[in-house]
């Protein structure tokens, strides 16, 4: 857990507070703090008037039917996703705007004005129409940080088809999986994508994923050309330019979708190994992410806002996608790596387009602050005006950076806690009103009714920490987990009843402000991504040498954690550093780079209770080089000693 992370600097750092200047507070879209209190008594009233500022075809006339853990919000009411994000701004005064202003990672750029953006999407929906997807279909997206890849989103949603995003890091194995799952007839990938330079082949991992699945269609973005080498299979691969250019130049109507309507699903990992599709609806997750963009995020029409996160990630579809796009903003996108040409890229992209609100990730700041501030110092960063964290726990030390380096102590901060599951922000200062602490979520926003409960299920006393929970339905709350709604009950309402359980340990302190943790369950969080620690034993597991695995987070200085994999090899299996590395290959093949093991420990046995349990706890105190707790119940006490031996010479 990231306790550890937060540890010492944050008892050092607790009394510090950051009250909102008056400056702030006068502009700010959000800045009566009775907004708390009267949200708090009726959050169905708060979430309804937060809702007009969707267009609506048709008014919804029930607000809510909470029938624990299946809610409803909006009941009768109906729109159309993309015609929120792109069409309504089209006719009014944004229409000229930029909606998106995409900088390519070589250099190339491309500004798409609402107008421009809406022609796009209407073309694509044509062309997906023309492929046979239809409404409630599900389409799954490979692509790299292209525009066509929120463009495809917009499409889908403008017919009403289910999106499955899979992120352009995953590996075949992984969106195979996810394709097979989500039963998508059509997928839509890029030849290949650009990173730090060099070429990851797109299309070649689409080929290897797609055998014996329904996929009946590849559509084919070229982002790289000759260099790709991509293969087109004749009557499966078709390209996106070709069917673009022959696609009707007339607005694709927009599907009036129910409230309840599947946006998108969206896979994320939990404790077994098999990721679990998220499951989105219409209209309550685009009222949550519209409110937040008002409300977290202070948007006004002059804003230039950059999110630095992949579309591939929840964080891309609410504040990259629907969110800042339903509220007309102009959003920045990134290709590529921060690193890429040199280390100022981030800084220079704030320069280039004035922008005035960054949102990223602590790992992503705590690699700032290792390359150093002279990298910020190079650029004008005068035109920004807010800044937000999301992913992990923020330590209070990186916010202090972040603050003084970035922001020049002027810029709000903004850490906003909240997961695939939630839709959007739900404990997160707001800028104008809240008075924030550097490592402190702070509280949750209006109309969300979070808590802190002990083992029991009653709130803890200021000072404590206990389970982050949820108590009431909130509109961008997932609905169920895709074709399995048994383990969404399980899940997140199976130890509370009709009480959401985030995964997450928190604690609040005397002034009622919430401080997450990290992760209590077998999930851990590698740079803000979420990895189960199961998907990686699993996949060690699958390697005809191992054995047994054990994987589990241990606190890393920029990643937040990093992944350590316990293993035990077959009899005559040589452990060695070329079977180490063979290993962290093999997940990477399995799953992708994001859950490339750190290190491999090789060891003759595992630590295990007497009922033959894998003693995790006893694992992380081991790598963490820790005091042993309580090792009474272990079956051979011995191994722990070799273990702890072996650490000191792990790969
Ligand atoms: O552990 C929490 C952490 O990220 C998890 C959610 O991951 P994911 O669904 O991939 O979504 C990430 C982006 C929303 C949470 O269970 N987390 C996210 N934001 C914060 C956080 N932990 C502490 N503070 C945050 N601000």
């Amino acid at each position: 857990m990231s306790t550890e992370i937060n540890g010492l600097d944050t008892l050092l750092m607790e009394n510090r507070k950051f009250a909102p200047s008056d400056e702030c507070k006068n502009q700010a879209n959000f800045n009566d703090p009775g907004i708390y209190e009267r949200a708090a008594k009726d959050p169905e009233a708060y979430w309804a008037e937060q809702a007009q500022h969707l267009t609506w075809f048709q008014p919804f006339d029930q607000i809510l039917d909470w029938n624990p853990p299946h809610a409803k919000w909006f009941l009768g009411g109906k729109l159309n996703a993309a015609y929120n994000a792109v069409d309504r701004h089209r006719a009014g005064s944004r229409k000229n705007k930029a909606a998106i202003v995409w900088e390519g990672e070589p250099g190339d750029s491309k500004v798409l004005t609402y107008d421009m953006l809406g022609r796009e999407v209407d073309k694509a929906a044509h062309v997906l129409q023309s492929l046979g997807v239809k409404k409630g279909d599900r389409v799954t997206i490979y692509l790299p940080m292209i525009p066509e890849l929120p463009i495809s989103l917009l499409a889908c949603a403008k017919i009403g088809a289910i999106h499955s995003v899979v992120f352009a890091g995953f590996s075949a194995k992984a969106l195979r999986e996810r394709i097979i799952d989500a039963d998508s007839k059509l997928l839509i990938t890029a030849d290949a994508g650009w990173r730090r330079g060099g070429v990851i082949p797109l299309k070649t991992s689409a080929d290897d994923a797609v055998a014996d699945t329904p996929i009946e269609k590849i559509l084919v973005v070229e982002r790289i050309g000759q260099l790709a080498n991509a293969q087109m299979m004749p009557g499966r691969d078709v390209y996106w330019h070709e069917l673009m250019g022959q696609a009707p130049h007339t607005p694709f109507p927009a599907e009036e979708m129910d409230a309840e309507d599947i946006l998108y699903m969206l896979y994320t990992s939990g404790t077994t190994g098999k990721p679990k599709g998220i499951v989105h609806t219409t209209g309550g997750y685009l009222v949550g992410a519209n409110t937040s963009m008002r409300s977290v995020f202070d948007i006004k029409d002059e804003d230039v806002y950059f999110c630095t996160a992949d579309i591939g990630w929840v964080t891309g579809h609410t504040y990259i996608v629907y969110g800042p796009l339903s509220a007309g903003t102009t959003v920045v996108m990134y290709e590529g790596a921060p690193d890429w040409p040199n280390r100022d890229r981030f800084w220079e992209i704030i320069e280039k387009y004035g922008v005035t609100i960054l949102y990223t990730a602590p790992t992503s700041i705590r690699t700032f602050m290792k390359w150093g501030p002279e990298h910020i110092e190079k650029h004008n960063l005068d035109t920004l005006r807010l800044l937000g964290t999301v992913g992990e726990p923020i330590n209070p030390e990186a916010w202090m950076w972040y603050n003084e380096h970035v922001g020049k102590g002027r810029c709000p901060i903004v850490d906003t806690w909240w997961q695939t599951e939630t839709g959007c922000a739900m404990i997160s200062p707001l800028p104008g009103i809240t008075v924030a602490k550097p490592g402190s979520a702070t509280r949750p926003v209006p109309g969300i009714a979070a808590a802190v409960f002990d083992e029991q299920g009653n709130p803890v006393s200021p000072g404590n920490g206990g389970y982050l929970v949820i108590t009431k339905p909130w509109p961008s709350m997932l609905r169920t987990i895709w074709g399995d709604d048994e383990r969404f009950r399980k899940t997140y309402f199976g130890k509370f009843p009709g009480v959401y359980l985030s995964g997450d340990g928190a604690r609040i302190d005397e002034d009622s402000d919430f401080w997450v943790l990290g992760r209590f369950d077998d999930v851990i969080n590698v740079s803000g991504h979420r990895i189960g620690t199961m998907e990686v034993e699993s996949a060690l597991v699958d390697h005809k040498g191992v054995a047994e695995a054990a994987v589990i987070g241990r606190t890393h200085e920029v990643k937040g954690q990093a992944i350590t994999a316990f293993v035990t090899v077959k009899e005559g299996v040589q452990m060695n550093t070329d079977l180490a590395t063979e290993l962290k290959q093999h997940v990477v093949e399995k799953i992708g780079a994001i859950a490339r093991p750190e290190e491999v420990i090789f060891t003759a046995e595992l630590p295990k209770t007497r009922s033959a349990k894998i003693m995790r706890r006893l694992l992380r105190d081991i790598a963490e080089g820790r005091v042993l707790g309580d090792t009474t119940t272990l079956a051979d006490p011995k191994v722990v000693e070799s273990l702890k031996d072996l650490y000191k010479h792990a790969e």
